[in-house]
């Protein structure tokens, strides 16, 4: 009986530990709606409709806000989403904008990025 508890214990503690140490992805994750709102300056002028404008700061407050790894794979899988969605994205101005920016971030924003691969 004291054993079964005694195991019980270290399950219950174990358990916690998990929880304690394992981010929770939805609330690790950067949101698709925070990456979009970052980069909604960058709408216009990567639909070939604008200048730069305002972009390159949502550029760098995106890249200021993905500090973590699953942060960054949502925030690419987000990119990815929205390169393949929107139609009329010049996608040789979108995988220029990091350049562009002076930000270094280390993949290409385009609808065939393996997302899995950043880090
Ligand atoms: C995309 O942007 C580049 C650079 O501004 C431009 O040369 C190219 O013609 C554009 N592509 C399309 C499909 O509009």
């Amino acid at each position: 009986m004291a054993s079964m508890i005694k195991a019980l214990c270290v399950a219950l503690i174990a358990a916690v530990l998990v929880m304690a140490v394992v981010p929770r992805p939805a609330e690790a994750a950067l949101g698709c709606g925070t990456v979009i709102s970052y980069l909604s300056p960058c709408l216009s002028y990567v639909t070939d409709q604008g200048p730069l404008g305002d972009c390159c700061g949502g550029v760098k407050g995106l890249y200021g806000a993905a500090k973590t790894t699953p942060d960054r794979q949502s925030a690419c899988n987000c990119l990815k989403s929205l390169a393949s969605s929107y139609k009329r994205v010049n996608l040789s101005k979108a995988a220029g904008l990091p350049k562009q920016c002076g930000v270094n971030i280390p993949y290409k924003i385009s609808p065939s990025t393996d997302c899995s691969k950043v880090k």
